[in-house]
């Protein structure tokens, strides 16, 4: 349609029908067979026989029922506008790929990319139109369950991932038909709930948000994501679904965002609870008012915009504006011309849980755990070792992560089925099972309960170190429950199960030649598990393919790669722990012996975490040389090449991520002790050395200064290059 005909369209509607494009519905408003169903209308505050004006359904997937659904609605849509239908496929529709967070560490958007390529392909087969993801909030505190959704704690890492998985989703220049439209979420700052609390109030600067938060949904917003959500939180008290400046200035205006905003679930309904309307009228007039143009499951626009309009509150120019982008999106989508666009039953079969998806889906995984630690080459494996495999996590199919509602576990190929593949000389135990004997974690569409009496786990633990002593080595599968984490997972304790700390305690006495994998939705505090672990994989939760990618680290047929996007802390009391923090005027390194209690430290623990981020090892080993300038000093307009050397001193193969921290020694605001500015990845054979450069201009110096303008300012700059955060392999530079 052209933009002509689109307008035409709009004038021609009901201003019933245009609040219904306005309007996203959930699956469970309708049925297969029937269409919409009666019911749910007395909560959503409207009649059931107005469900087919809904712009847009989500949850529903599938091409037969998205098919039916769609026609349905249709025929009874006065003007026959196609349904938009949305769904949460945040790693993956059948081919589950490892978590954002996982997708954080492999430090490689090429492969972001990839991920979002192959679940939009997967979903659009399946009828969907656009998903609701990336997730792009940055996350520093890890009681939060959604950090697993998030590619970590940097905004740069994060505005490049963001960016790459726009383009996987949406496809080369916006091909719509194979691929689906991105919803970036939630802007803005969700990731910041006070004390990791989910949905809790956010806190921030607005210097710190400009900064640190809005440059990943900036990335996806350049990459030309179809869609924004808006957040659940209040900032500086004002829930962003009613936030007028956060939306409207901020978004619309500096961000130059022109797609359709939406809110998340129920949230113009919690502008009640919230406390800041009082009732769905004002919630509706507020939400509106900010610039919301669809309202998820609320029912507010659907039961109260006509009123409004009515009584003049707010002006039908105000819903024409946004009924136009819910409207230029479907057509953007070509959904006028074919509503289905390629969904069938026949692209299902041809492009969903493909061989080639699943291996690109072990590849990712492989390309995402992270070695933490691996005393005296203690990994790779090695075939003709006897070997015990214990734990509740050795046979699990449940290591999708928490979204993963569309995949069937079934599909997931678990550890043992892998490990059996490389090697004959396993031994397999559970040991215990993920939960605490009796211990239920709540979920949406399943519960976990670990059913076994607290007797007959202390069987298992038994019998389970005994196999580990009878083997040369041991490896065990631990972690938290999928459940554990995602939304509403929110957690105080982030350790694993006491369970299963029983389980290591036991099987480290029996077999002290100990690996642990770790599988989990967030950064866990594994002190124990360093006690006692000779070494230890950090494998998320790795997806459909985790099991095969787990296997094939172990052994040696890929070496690890990946790096830590998120800071794994001592201990939960120093979240938010980040490496990017500020200097204080009293610093301290920790273990300096300094005779001063008048310290910025804590006095029973230390300030860093247990494993920083960027931090990661292979099976190889990496020497850097200095880092060098080609020049001291530079002005605005000019751009300085640092380099450095690196050398595979190891005797593989090997992938290196050289990283880039730049620190801004003196500014007219406190400047974060380091922040990552750029990274590179290099394979090197083993003795082989390459040269790594880095540009450095003006621009990548800017931040919001003390009178609040975006620039940079003259002085000093520390350039450190190096296998982390913590490098202190640097040279200065001076910006004039
Ligand atoms: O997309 C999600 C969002 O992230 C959290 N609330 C529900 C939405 C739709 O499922």
């Amino acid at each position: 349609m052209t933009e002509k005909d689109l307008k035409a369209l709009l004038s021609d509607m009901s201003l019933k029908e245009k609040i219904g494009q306005l309007t996203q519905l959930d699956a469970s408003c309708f049925s297969e067979e029937e269409g919409p169903v009666t019911g749910a209308e007395t909560e959503l505050g409207f009649s059931a026989e107005d469900f087919p004006y809904a712009g847009s359904i989500l949850g529903v997937v599938g091409a037969e029922q998205i098919e039916k659904l769609q026609k349905k609605c249709m025929e009874k849509q006065p003007h026959h506008i196609p349904v938009l239908f949305m769904a949460d496929i945040i790693n993956g529709y059948r081919t589950v790929f490892p978590i954002p967070l996982a997708l954080g560490c492999s430090f490689e958007p090429k492969e972001a990319k990839e991920v979002g390529d192959v679940m939009a392909k997967e979903s659009a087969a399946a009828g969907l139109h656009v998903t609701f993801a990336p997730m792009v909030d940055l996350v520093r505190d890890a009681r939060w369950g959604r950090v697993m959704e998030s590619t970590g704690e940097d905004p740069y890492l994060n505005a490049q991932m963001a960016a790459a998985m726009v383009q996987g989703i949406q496809g080369e220049a916006a091909d719509y038909d194979s691929h689906l439209g991105a919803c970036t979420k939630h802007f803005a700052a969700y990731g910041a709930p006070t004390a990791g609390r989910e949905y809790n109030t956010v806190e921030l600067s607005e210097r710190t948000l400009r900064e640190d938060y809005l440059p990943s949904y900036q990335a996806a917003i350049d990459a030309g994501s179809a869609m924004v959500m808006t957040s659940f939180n209040t900032l500086d008290r004002i829930p962003a679904t009613a936030n007028q400046w956060l939306m409207k200035d901020v978004l619309r205006e500096e961000m130059g965002f022109q797609g359709v905003l939406i809110s998340d679930w129920n949230a113009i309904g919690e502008l009640i609870t919230n406390g800041v309307a009082e009732g769905k009228k004002e919630a509706a007039r507020q939400a509106i008012q900010a610039g919301t143009d669809m309202d998820m499951m609320s029912g507010c626009y659907m039961s109260q915009l006509e009123n409004l309009v009515q009584e003049g509150t707010i002006s039908e120019d105000s819903i024409d504006t946004a009924v136009l982008r819910v409207l230029e999106l479907k057509n953007k989508m070509g959904l006028f011309e074919n509503p289905y666009r390629s969904a069938g039953t026949d692209s299902e079969e041809k492009n969903i849980l493909t061989e080639e998806n699943r291996e690109a889906a072990r590849k990712v995984a492989a390309d995402t755990m992270v070695l933490l630690e691996n005393k005296d080459h203690f990994l790779p494996l090695k075939k003709e070792e006897k070997v015990a495999f214990i734990g509740p996590y050795a046979e699990e199919k449940r290591m999708l992560g928490a979204w993963s509602f569309f995949a069937n576990p079934e599909d997931t190929v678990t550890c043992r089925e892998a490990l059996e593949e490389k090697t004959e000389n396993g031994v397999f135990a559970k040991g215990c099972g993920i939960l605490n004997p009796g211990q239920t974690v709540y979920g949406f569409r399943f519960n976990m309960t670990n059913e076994d009496s607290e007797e007959d786990t202390e069987k298992m633990i038994q019998e389970a170190a005994e196999e580990a002593a009878k083997c040369e080595k041991a490896v065990l599968f631990l972690g938290e429950s999928c459940l554990q984490s995602g939304e509403g997972g929110s957690r105080g304790d982030i350790t694993i199960p006491e369970v299963q700390k029983k389980l290591l305690r036991a099987v480290a006495q029996a077999n002290p030649n100990l690996a642990v994998v770790v599988l989990a939705g967030r950064p866990l505090d594994i002190r124990e598990i360093k006690e006692h672990a000779k070494a230890i994989v950090y494998a998320w939760f790795p997806g459909t393919e985790g099991g095969h990618a787990i296997a094939d680290i172990l052994y040696g047929d890929r070496n690890p790669q990946a790096r830590l996007a998120m800071s794994l802390p001592w201990c939960v009391s120093q979240v938010p722990v980040f490496y990017g923090e500020f200097p204080t005027g009293r610093h301290v390194e920790d273990g300096e012996q300094i005779e001063n209690r008048f310290l910025s430290r804590y006095t029973d623990m230390p300030n860093q975490p247990l494993y920083p981020f960027g931090y990661g090892l292979s099976y190889t080993e990496y020497s850097y040389g200095e880092v060098q300038a080609d020049k001291q000093e530079f002005s605005a307009g000019e751009s300085v090449q640092v380099w450095t050397t690196v050398k595979n001193t190891g005797n593989r193969e090997g992938t290196e991520t050289v990283q880039l921290y730049i620190t801004d020694e003196c500014g007219s605001v406190a400047r974060p002790l380091r922040e990552l500015k750029g990274f590179q990845k290099v394979t090197l054979k083993p003795g082989e050395e390459k040269k790594v450069c880095f540009t450095i201009e003006e621009s990548m110096l800017r931040f919001y200064r003390a009178d609040m303008k975006f620039a940079a300012e003259p002085g000093t700059f520390t350039v450190r290059i190096g296998a982390d955060s913590r490098t202190e392999n640097r040279v200065k530079i001076y910006l004039k």
